[in-house]
């Protein structure tokens, strides 16, 4: 896919039917104690995974050998995930010490209000380099996404709207590049977004969905990191399909790893089956990809 092509693609709009069962759903998990559930089954280790993805380079340099990204994806806050919740999963990124932190989306699933209760437990995320994330496509009920992101900045939690950040290391850098959400945003940019790229730097992408990571490869684009399929949530014969196309947990794309986020939150039921939470850990080394 060229850069430059409209990377749009149809918004997913659901029925007044089944929007309103999904409401019933959540009303009444919540009704029996659904919230307290998931925080302890998978918000809380071992149901809270740790996934690891080596992303290997042939002429990665010495000073990026071991840049380690830690990946947070689709937390939703909301019926399910509320202020707290997500205390063990910043424990773990916290504890991996990570150059970089990547929060890829949904940060909510249906009130933008609802971004302020997760926000106290992100505000304690630690990177050398930084937090940086990218808008889901829920993010933007209401269009508050950019309240949104004005308050998260406030605990140094920087939206990557169609732009890219330039993490100097020595001679070389690394540019983590992000873009708006493809199924709910006005404008994607790609080609602003990596207006900062200069000569022999490589680059990270930042894409909530995965439909869109084939236009982020290319020779010194390490790695593509996006979120939104849950890996399905509920892996099921019969409910696998109900969610949005599920490309794999990583797919390599000649030079560039594609790195699919299983995510923290849940929507609909405070349930997942054979899709556990996880974060995932992605570390850089010299090596054929
Ligand atoms: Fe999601
Ligand atoms: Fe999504």
């Amino acid at each position: 896919m060229p850069i430059g092509q409209d990377l749009r693609v149809p918004p997913r709009r659901h029925s007044l039917a089944r929007r309103a069962a999904v409401r019933a759903c959540e009303t009444l998990a919540l009704a029996l104690g659904g919230r307290a559930f998931y925080r302890a089954r998978h918000l809380t280790p071992p149901g809270l995974r740790l996934r690891r993805e080596r992303v290997l380079h042939p002429h990665l340099p010495d000073v990026l050998r071991g840049f380690r990204v830690v990946q947070l994806s689709d937390l939703h806050a909301g019926p399910f995930v509320r202020a707290g919740d997500l205390r063990a999963a910043v424990d773990l990124a916290n504890s991996l010490e990570p150059d970089l932190v990547a929060i890829t989306g949904d940060l909510i699933t249906h009130r933008a209000e609802d971004a302020e209760l997760v926000r106290a437990d992100l505000a304690r995320l630690r990177a050398r380099a930084g937090v940086l994330c990218v808008f889901g496509n829920h993010d933007y009920r209401g269009r508050r996404e950019g309240e949104i992101a004005e308050r998260w900045a406030q605990d140094g939690l920087r939206f990557l709207r169609n732009e890219g950040v330039r993490i100097e290391r020595g001679e070389t850098a690394l540019c983590v590049v992000g873009v708006e959400d493809l199924e709910e945003a006005r404008t994607i940019d790609l080609e602003r977004a990596r207006s900062c790229v200069r000569p022999g730097d490589f680059e990270l992408a930042l894409c909530h969905n995965p439909r869109g990571a084939l236009a982020f490869v290319r020779e010194r684009c390490l790695a593509v990191l996006c979120g939104h399929t849950h890996g399905t949530q509920l892996d099921l014969p019969w409910l696998r399909h109900a969610g949005p196309p599920h490309p794999g947990l990583r797919v390599q794309s000649g030079p560039t790893a594609i790195v699919t986020s299983r995510g923290l939150g849940s929507i609909g039921l405070p349930v997942r089956i054979g899709a556990p939470t996880e974060l995932v850990v992605i570390e850089l080394e010299r090596g054929a990809a």
